[in-house]
């Protein structure tokens, strides 16, 4: 590909940075993946430790139930620590945390290992087996990380709920996944605040009753209900004879799951995405190395929660299969000022600093010189994910934070693919607004509403058309509902429900979900979230929730609301309704905009045409309406 032939305003990575990069040319790779891609992940995942090697790279006899690595035998937890201890990097830090009010913590390889063996050892003693779901509901805090990969040692499927869900998001997840172990923090710190997660876990605990063992790790040291004989202390559990530095470690089946992660869909409940132990871990440590560019010396700040993909990806599995050193921040970005990034930026010499367009757009705001106070020189690779970037937000974060110096990786990837699916290359050219082509290997598409590729410059559906290893084995619980919801739109293809068109040079431009998902400063929820909580409100008779787009946040949410008999909209009660949804679902979720209604637009079979919400709150033309009710 040659720079000067493609169309649109195309940015190059300096040359310092091209030099260092691990892909100098992208061209080799997309060969190497064209003549075989099967061959080519196998001999990615060779890079890897395997107890066995697998018999099989790719098992597509049960489309869509796609297996990686079969036969293999491997263990994610084992290659994220234990294969590093016979290296240099026994005495590297793996993890660099530092907490809201300023506290800092670090973790070499050999003591991340120990600890990670310690808690296992606990979870154990507690009856936890192969197999068994834990749900985990912490802020950022280091053991977050240690409960994961506990879990993941002794064959146990984390389930992480983000510490920003409320009561009914942690007692569904608990109750979907069956969980008898739940790791809860007594609170985490944000803006200065204490979030009071063990109270939250209690009332949860109240509504769901699988829980049987609840371990508490002490954060905020504020006063929490310890119910005795179901909640222990973290710090007492670990100081048992039983939790001794030697864990034996399960040995684990590529295929066999390594965890579970709830995330909002087309309807209903969210429903748990599945990932495996073999291609998942091939999938992660490939994209850190390869995209984010991850190498030995670097210190790597990827600013998402662990609670959600990116964080499972590129806090956690993916940096430390690679050996890296991942920093982790607890608290709020612009807290107590907004240099605070900047400031441990600079403090700490990150040199990969992976975030959210809208927290971009949120710095923005603020103005350069809170940045350009700050020495940030030791950045390389700038990354942007979770939702459509803006091309003023990308080059702000391009020239202000890295001084025109850095690649912006703008990786478009879901909960679902595991891994990042469309991103440039460091050496790659780069146009604001477009992560570019697929990752060698992976072949993507737009396809018009019959199926057929839409061609270019045409908007229509994205849809993937190789399997990957990293892929979504299925949903928990609902295999059909996977099959449903992926494979039956476009059938052959994974649809991915974004939009999205390909330019003359290949490069695609995802523009956003075509379902009723929202995107809410690059947070997925779904309409039904927003929809039930409403429902639950003993006021409200009927409700629908939609996306509106906002200049920071990518959406907002705009909420409709049948009253029930007898009662009257007003502004308190819009105050109650807001702070329910918070209450239930959690503060991400509270509707910018409530309005009170008689009726809701729907079809003649009952559903609701959302999309005539959203036209009528943007004041557009609702187009065709001729199956609307009434
Ligand atoms: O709409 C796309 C958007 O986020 C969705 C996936 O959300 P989630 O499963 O929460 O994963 C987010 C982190 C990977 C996608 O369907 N999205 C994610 N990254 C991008 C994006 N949209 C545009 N550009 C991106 N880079």
């Amino acid at each position: 590909m040659t720079g000067d032939k493609l169309t649109g305003e195309v940015f190059y990575t300096s040359e310092e940075t091209r030099n260092k990069a691990h892909i100098k040319d992208r061209a080799v790779l997309d060969l190497k993946a064209k003549k075989d891609y099967k061959k080519f992940w196998a001999d990615i995942a060779g890079d890897l430790h395997w107890f066995k090697k697998w018999d099989e790279i790719l098992d597509d006899s049960k489309k869509p139930f796609y297996k990686w690595f079969t036969g293999g035998e491997t263990n994610i937890s084992y290659n994220c620590l234990d294969r590093h201890l016979n290296t240099f990097r026994r005495n590297k830090l793996a993890l660099i945390w530092e907490g809201e009010p300023g506290d800092v913590r670090t973790m070499s390889y050999f003591r991340l290992h120990q600890e990670t063996c310690r808690f296992a050892n606990v979870l154990k003693s507690m009856g936890v087996n192969k197999g068994d779901r834990v749900t985990i509901y912490m802020g950022r805090i280091p053991e977050i990380i240690t409960a994961m990969l506990a879990c993941a040692r002794i064959g146990a499927v984390h389930s992480v709920v983000y510490g920003g869900f409320s009561v009914e998001s942690l007692t569904e997840r608990i109750e979907d996944s069956r969980s008898r172990v739940l790791i809860v923090a007594d609170g985490s710190y944000q803006r200065g605040k204490v979030v009071p997660l063990k109270d939250i876990a209690d009332e949860a605990l109240q509504r769901a009753g699988t829980v049987e063992h609840v371990v508490v790790v002490k954060r905020t040291g504020q006063p929490v209900l310890m119910e005795p004989g179901r909640d222990m202390w973290y710090h007492e559990l670990v100081s048992l004879p039983i939790a001794s530095h030697n864990c034996q470690l399960e040995v684990m089946s590529a295929e066999d799951p390594l965890f579970i992660l709830y995330t909002s869909g087309t309807t209903g409940k969210p429903k748990a995405i599945l990932h495996t132990h073999g291609g998942y871990m091939v999938g992660t440590y490939a994209t850190t190395r390869y995209y984010l560019d991850l190498q030995e010396e670097d210190r790597f700040w990827c600013s998402a929660d662990p609670g959600w993909i990116t964080g499972h990806s590129y806090i956690v599995y993916g940096p430390l299969l690679n050996g890296g050193t991942t920093f982790m921040y607890e608290g709020a970005p612009y807290h107590p000022y907004p240099n605070r990034w900047w400031q441990m930026i600079e403090k700490y010499g990150i040199n990969i600093f992976y975030t959210a367009p809208t927290a971009i757009r949120g710095f923005m705001r603020f103005g350069d010189a809170w940045a350009r106070r700050h020495n940030l020189t030791s950045l390389r690779i700038l990354g942007s994910v979770g939702e459509p970037i803006n091309p003023e937000a990308w080059k702000w974060y391009y020239n202000v934070i890295g001084n025109g110096k850095c690649p912006v990786i703008d990786t478009w990837w879901q909960t679902e693919t595991g891994m990042h699916m469309i991103a440039p290359f460091p050496t790659d050219p780069l146009k604001p607004g477009s992560g570019g082509l697929p990752f060698p290997g992976i072949e993507m598409d737009v396809l018009d509403e019959s199926g057929k590729p839409a061609g270019r410059n045409t908007e229509g559906y994205l849809v993937i058309k190789t399997p990957w290893p990293s892929m979504v084995r299925t949903l928990f619980n609902d295999p059909e509902k996977f099959r449903q919801q992926y494979w039956e739109r476009f059938p052959g293809y994974y649809f991915t429900g974004d939009s999205a068109r390909i330019d003359d040079d290949g490069y695609i431009w995802v523009i956003g979900r075509v379902d009723d998902v929202i995107k809410v400063s690059g947070y997925r929820l779904g309409s039904a979230d927003i929809e039930s909580a409403l429902v639950s409100h003993p006021a409200v008779a009927e409700a629908a929730a939609i996306g509106v787009p906002h200049d920071i946040k990518g959406n907002v949410i705009h909420a409709f609301v049948i009253l029930r008999d007898g009662q009257q909209g007003s502004e308190s009660l819009t105050g109650e309704l807001v702070k329910h949804i918070g209450h239930e679902v959690g503060p991400i979720a509270k509707p910018e905009k409530i309005e009170f209604v008689d009726k809701l637009p729907k079809t003649r079979s009952g559903k609701i045409m959302r999309r005539v919400l959203k036209a009528q709150a943007m004041g557009e033309d609702p187009g065709n309406i001729s199956t609307i009710e009434d």
